[in-house]
C-alpha cells in the first residue's frame, strides 16, 4: 500500500508511518507531508534504520498556508501516478491564545480542517487510480460543533472549541464524500472517521502548560496514556485491509473497544445533507481555489 499520512513527524501520524513502514515485510509506502525538511529528513533516516524500510518519503506544506497546499498538490501529482491510502490527521492542539493565518482563517479551523479538504477533493483522483481501493482515514472525535455565525472564532476562541469545531467539520467532509460517492459508478474510495479510545502520550506533552503537564504524568503513571505505537498498531489495519472490508465502513464513524471496530453514533447535526452542503460550500469559498471548485462541482454532478 502506498500511503500518504499528515502531521507523520509526531504523534498519533508518527505512530501509524512507523507501523506501516515495519510490517508485512517492509512493502508499504509512507510519504509524509509534514512542515518541517529538518524534521522530515531526520524521521527518514530513523524509520530507514527502525524499520529498514526504504519507502518513506517527505512532501513539505505548512497547512496553515493555501498557498503550500496547492505546492504540496502539485508535488504529489507529478511525484505519484496514485495513492491506496491517505491519513487526515495533522492537527493543531494546545494554544495559549488565538493565531490567525497568513488566509485570514483561525489556525485550527485552516490547519486542522481547510488546508486538509481542499488536500483531499484534489487527491481523490489518485485514490481512484488504487488497485486496492483507495481509502481516507480521518482522524476525529465526536462531539464538537460548528460556530455557524463565528467560523473563525473572531468573538469567542477557545483552543479546545478550535479542537472541536475542525473535528466536527472533518466529520460532515466525510460523511458528505461517502453519500456523494455511493451514487458514483463503480467508486472503490472509502471515507472512515476513527477515534482513539485511550489518550495517545504524543507531542501535545511538549507543548501544554506545565501545570497540565504535571497532570497528565501522574495520569500516565496510571496506565491513561497509549503509546504512539500502540496506536499505530491499532490503525494500521484499515490502511492495509482489503478494499471489500474498507468499503463496509465507509462513510461510518469507528472506535477500536474490546478488540474490535465498533460504530459511534454521530450527532444529528454532522448526518445532516443540508449542514454538510452549508459547510461544504463556505469551504470552497475560503479555499477560492478554481481547480477545487471544479473537482467539487464534478463530484455534486455525477450524483
Ligand atoms: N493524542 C491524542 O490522544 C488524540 C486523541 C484524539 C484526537 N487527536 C487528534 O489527532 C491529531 C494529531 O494529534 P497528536 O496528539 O498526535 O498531536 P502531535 O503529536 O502534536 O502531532 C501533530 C502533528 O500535526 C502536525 N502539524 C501541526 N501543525 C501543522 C501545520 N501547520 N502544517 C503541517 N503539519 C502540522 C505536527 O507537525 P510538527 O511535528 O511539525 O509539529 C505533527 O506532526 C490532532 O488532530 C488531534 O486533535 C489526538
Amino acid at each position: 500500500m502506498k500511503i500518504l499520512i499528515t502531521g507523520g513527524t509526531h504523534g498519533m501520524g508518527k505512530g501509524v508511518a512507523k507501523i506501516l513502514a515495519g510490517i508485512d515485510n517492509q512493502i508499504h509506502e509512507v510519504i509524509i507531508l509534514c512542515r518541517s525538511k529538518e524534521l522530515g529528513e531526520s524521521l527518514i533516516k530513523e524509520f530507514k534504520n527502525t524499520t529498514l524500510n526504504k519507502k518513506i518519503s517527505i512532501i513539505l506544506c505548512d497547512l496553515a498556508k493555501l498557498s503550500d497546499v496547492k505546492k504540496a498538490i502539485n508535488e504529489i501529482q507529478s511525484k505519484h501516478k496514485f495513492l491506496d491510502g491517505i491519513f487526515i490527521n495533522a492537527g493543531l492542539g494546545y494554544a495559549a491564545k488565538r493565531v490567525e493565518t497568513e488566509d485570514g482563517m483561525d489556525s485550527h479551523f485552516q490547519v486542522n480542517y481547510l488546508s486538509q479538504f481542499m488536500l483531499t477533493l484534489n487527491l481523490l483522483n489518485l485514490l481512484e487510480k488504487s488497485k486496492s481501493g483507495g481509502r481516507i482515514i480521518f482522524n476525529a472525535t465526536e462531539g464538537g460543533r460548528i460556530s455557524w455565525d463565528d467560523i473563525q472564532m473572531k468573538n469567542k476562541w477557545g483552543y479546545e472549541e478550535g479542537i472541536h469545531q475542525a473535528m466536527a467539520a472533518k466529520l460532515m467532509f466525510l460523511t458528505k464524500l461517502h453519500n456523494l460517492h455511493k451514487n458514483i459508478k463503480n467508486s472503490k474510495l472509502s471515507f472512515i472517521g476513527f477515534q482513539i479510545s485511550k489518550t495517545v502520550w504524543s507531542n501535545q506533552i511538549n507543548i501544554i502548560p506545565t501545570f497540565m503537564r504535571i497532570i497528565a504524568t501522574i495520569m500516565k503513571f496510571f496506565g491513561t496514556f497509549i503509546s504512539i505505537e500502540k496506536c499505530g498498531e491499532i490503525m494500521t489495519p484499515l490502511f492495509t485491509e482489503n478494499q471489500e472490508e474498507s468499503l463496509k465502513k465507509s462513510g461510518k464513524f469507528i472506535i477500536w473497544k474490546n478488540n474490535k471496530f465498533v460504530d459511534i453514533k454521530e450527532d444529528a447535526n454532522i448526518l445532516n445533507p443540508n449542514l454538510q452542503d452549508r459547510l461544504w460550500e463556505i469551504s470552497l469559498k475560503l479555499c477560492a481555489d478554481e481547480k477545487t471548485t471544479q473537482i467539487s462541482k464534478s463530484l455534486y454532478n455525477n450524483r
